[in-house]
Order: structure tokens, then C-alpha cells, then sequence
């Protein structure tokens, strides 16, 4: 039973035993009950499944208001640096907390730019690959390899300048990994990067080189590109950060940690969502364009089909970055001259979710993933790639917060506990005297 909140701590009666429980608060005025000695001082635990009350840690990277659809960088507002900044510094802002000097901005584009290549025997892993594998399988197979580079192989052997090169090495390494998946799948060779270019446009050039589409990339469509790696850049305690974390907590390597965030991210109730939304779009079209079908199939439990890119966990209103999304699809497609009628089937499908009782009551919006598609296909990006964006975008941001977990106090390995519900103790019994 919990008893009146007592300044900063309230108590639990526990079959008698009072506990007390600090009460944390956030600088954005968020309350926590600190439960971190509960066990310890009542033989209790905390039972919360999927993790929807629980907080892993105290952070300041990240800041997320699910009911006011805010969402802020180290107190940055999305829009903000979604119109103003760009992918390098928003990198800058979430590795060290603060906006760049010009000075520090291109010291650390200078410094991606050293490490924008990848080593030729982990060119060759790609051709081991068969061609069904599915590009996040290969992303996180060879951002796991790249770790042989690193002569630390654990995160207790290295120190903050070590920890520092791993990160700006794997963040310029990225968009050829990205790329030579791209590359293998459309049968054409790895394209070497042009240092003298931007992050972004080295992304679109080691991609489309020499291929039609090279031609119909506008600088619009590569400062949309920019724009949407910022939108993705974070998001606080998302299931992929959590299990980079987790992972990086038993002092594994990053290469190791960030392969296990791109694992949960391909899941499609996680980042995978933004390749289930073409797809669902595609489906709606192919059969006619009956967006109330879809709705009502996706509002039927029986049907195991969800309205991909809605809801979340958090956002119990708009998701920000959708709303910037969404803003500049149709900008976008319009300057690169592009008419894709799976936008019009979007903007229905939202229309007719958002006044359905059913997503009402439920409070699901269109996410982050829900227009991402739209801009990635547009640019020419197959569907497939598009988690491979996402992830390219949140990797920075998974950096940080591995960062953050290791230098937190006190920093332990991360290890749930649960509540027994199988069999009390059974004796072993001989095979022949069992039914
Ligand atoms: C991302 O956490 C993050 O921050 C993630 C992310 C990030 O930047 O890292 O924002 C990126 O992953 C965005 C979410 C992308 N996923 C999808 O778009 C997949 C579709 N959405 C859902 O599967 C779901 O909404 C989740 C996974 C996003 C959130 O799931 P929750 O919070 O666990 O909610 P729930 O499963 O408990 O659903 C609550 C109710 C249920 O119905 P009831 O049991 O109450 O009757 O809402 C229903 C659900 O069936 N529901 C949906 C639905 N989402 C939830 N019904 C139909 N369509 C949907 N999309």
C-alpha cells in the first residue's frame, strides 16, 4: 500500500515492513520511484512487463513529452534542428551534448572524412552472402565483423580517446557499408568514397553511382535525405537503444552492441515498420485503393495485421518527426518531379484512421515510419534499404547512449530480474517409470 509522498521519498507497507522509496525527478519535472534497493530491504521485486512503467536510467540525451508530441535532443527541439541543422552536427550535438564551434563542426567533419571507407576483406564478406538475405542481416553481420579492426575488443580496455576514434570511425564507415549492400544487391561493384563531399552525398553517390538514377538525385532530394537521418537520429529508451545498452553493458565492444541494436531495429514493430508501410500502401493499391478495408482489418485482432507506422509506446499524440515528414513529402516528390500515388493513399489512410473511434481511444497516430517511405522511394531507395536508413540516422544516437550507460554511476551489467511461475520442486524420474 503506498502511503502519502513524503517530500522526496514515499514508503511501502510490505506485509508490515515500511520501505522507503526515494522519489526521483527529472528535470522536465518527471517523477520516478527509485526501486533500485526494494529487493534488497523487502524480498520484493517490480513486475512490468515490455518495460511500460519502468525507467532504465537517468539520461540527458534525450527528451520525449509522448502527450505534447515533443521531442528534443540535449533540449534541442526536432523541428528546430531539422530546419536548421545538419546530420554532422546534430551527430556533434548528441556525442558531446552541445552545438559545435564552425571550428569543432569541421574538425569532426574532417575526421568522418578519414574513416569513410571500409577494409577490403570485409568487401569480400558481402559476396558470401546470398542475395535473398535481407540488407539488415547483412548490415549488422558486418558492422559485428568490423570489430576485428579494433584491436580492443572490450570496452574495459579502452579509454575515452579509444572509445571516441571507434565512434567517428564507425560513423564515417557507415554509409559505404550501407552502400555496398546496395552495390551487391543490384549486381554492381563498391564505389569508392569522395572525400571532398558531404556525409549525405557521399551516401547517394556510393549508392547510385553510375546508374540512371544518379541523374535524378536533386540537391533536394539530399538535403531531404539529411533532414530525415536527423529525424532519426534518437529517440531516448526505444527498444534498439535499450538493447544496445544491455548488450554494451556486459562490456562487450561497440561494434558488438550497435549490431545488437540494428537486430531489434529490423523488427517490424520497430524500425522495420518504415518497409511494412510501403509494403501495406502497395497492398491497398494493388487491390483497389479500399483504404475503410484496410482499416477495419487492421482494427480486427484475429487478423494479426497492424495499421503499420501507428501508434507507440510513447507518443500518445502526433509523433513530431512524422508531422515534419509529412510536411515536406510533398515538396520533395514536386522538385524531384516524382508523382507516387501511394502518398494520396497515405494521407486516406490517415484520414480515415485518425477519425476511426478505434485509433481514437487507443490514441494511435502516424508515427515516424509512417511517411519515411515515401521521401526513401522517391530519392529511389528500394524498400528493403529503408531500415538500413534508419538505422544509418540512429546510430549516433546509439553511440551516445552507449556512451552515457558506461560512464553512469554506479555503471553494472544489466540484468532483470523475474517472477517464477513453472513447476515447484519435481524429482528426477527413470525414462521407464515415466507415462
Ligand atoms: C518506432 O519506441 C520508440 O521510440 C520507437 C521509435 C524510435 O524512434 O526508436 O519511435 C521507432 O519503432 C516507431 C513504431 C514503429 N512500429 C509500427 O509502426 C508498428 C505498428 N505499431 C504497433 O505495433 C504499436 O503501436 C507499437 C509497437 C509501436 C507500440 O506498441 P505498444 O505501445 O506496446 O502498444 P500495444 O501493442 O499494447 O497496443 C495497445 C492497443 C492494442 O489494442 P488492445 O489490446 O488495447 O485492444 O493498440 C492496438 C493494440 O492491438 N494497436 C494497434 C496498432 N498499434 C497498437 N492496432 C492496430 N494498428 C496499430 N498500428
Amino acid at each position: 500500500m503506498l502511503e502519502e509522498l513524503v517530500g522526496e521519498s514515499t514508503s511501502v507497507n510490505l506485509n508490515g515492513k515500511v520501505v522507503e522509496l526515494p522519489v526521483v525527478t527529472g528535470s522536465e519535472g518527471e517523477k520516478g520511484l527509485d526501486v533500485s534497493q526494494l529487493r534488497k530491504e523487502s524480498g520484493y521485486i517490480t513486475l512490468d512487463p515490455a518495460y511500460g512503467n519502468t525507467g532504465a536510467c537517468e539520461s540527458s540525451i534525450c527528451f520525449i513529452d509522448g502527450e505534447k508530441g515533443i521531442l528534443r535532443y540535449w533540449g534541442i527541439p526536432i523541428e528546430q534542428l531539422a530546419e536548421k541543422s545538419s546530420f554532422i552536427e546534430t551527430t556533434y550535438l548528441l556525442l558531446y551534448g552541445k552545438l559545435p564551434s564552425q571550428q569543432e563542426l569541421t574538425q569532426l567533419s574532417q575526421r568522418i572524412s578519414k574513416n569513410l571507407t571500409i577494409p577490403d576483406l570485409v568487401k569480400k564478406l558481402y559476396s558470401n552472402f546470398s542475395d535473398e538475405t535481407h540488407p539488415m542481416a547483412l548490415l549488422s553481420a558486418v558492422v559485428s565483423a568490423l570489430s576485428g579492426y579494433d584491436k580492443k575488443q572490450s570496452s574495459l580496455e579502452q579509454s575515452e580517446v579509444d572509445i571516441d576514434e571507434t565512434s567517428i570511425r564507425l560513423i564515417g564507415q557507415f554509409p559505404a557499408i550501407a552502400a555496398a549492400i546496395y552495390r551487391k544487391k543490384i549486381g554492381k561493384e563498391f564505389i569508392e568514397p569522395d572525400p571532398k563531399a558531404t556525409y549525405t552525398e557521399n551516401l547517394v553517390r556510393m549508392m547510385f553511382g553510375e546508374t540512371d538514377l544518379e541523374k535524378q538525385i536533386t540537391p533536394e532530394a539530399i538535403e531531404a535525405l539529411d533532414m530525415l537521418l536527423i529525424l532519426h537520429a534518437d529517440h531516448e529508451q526505444n527498444c534498439s537503444t535499450s538493447a544496445v545498452q544491455l548488450v554494451g553493458s556486459s562490456r562487450t565492444n561497440l561494434y558488438a552492441s550497435i549490431a545488437a541494436g540494428i537486430a531489434a531495429l529490423w523488427g517490424p514493430w520497430h524500425g522495420g515498420a518504415n518497409q511494412d508501410v510501403m509494403v501495406m500502401l502497395q497492398k491497398i493499391k494493388d487491390s483497389g485503393g479500399d483504404v475503410q478495408k484496410y482499416v477495419e482489418i487492421a482494427k480486427d485482432k484475429n487478423s494479426k495485421v497492424r495499421l503499420s507506422g501507428f501508434g507507440h509506446r510513447v507518443y500518445k499524440t502526433f509523433d513530431p518527426r512524422a508531422k515534419v515528414i509529412k510536411s515536406v513529402c510533398d515538396k520533395v516528390l514536386e522538385k524531384m518531379g516524382v508523382n507516387n500515388p501511394l502518398l494520396e493513399i497515405a494521407k486516406e489512410l490517415e484520414q480515415t484512421a485518425l477519425q476511426d473511434e478505434y485509433f481514437i481511444q487507443r490514441k494511435l497516430y502516424p508515427n515516424v515510419d509512417f511517411y519515411s517511405g515515401i521521401i526513401y522511394k522517391a530519392i529511389g531507395i528500394p524498400t528493403d534499404m529503408f531500415t538500413v536508413m534508419f538505422a544509418m540516422g540512429r546510430l549516433p544516437g546509439w553511440i551516445a547512449h552507449w556512451k552515457e550507460m558506461l560512464t553512469s554511476k554506479p555503471s553494472r551489467i544489466g540484468r532483470p530480474r523475474q517472477i517464477y511461475v513453472g513447476p515447484t520442486k519435481t524429482d528426477y524420474t527413470p525414462v521407464d517409470q515415466r507415462s
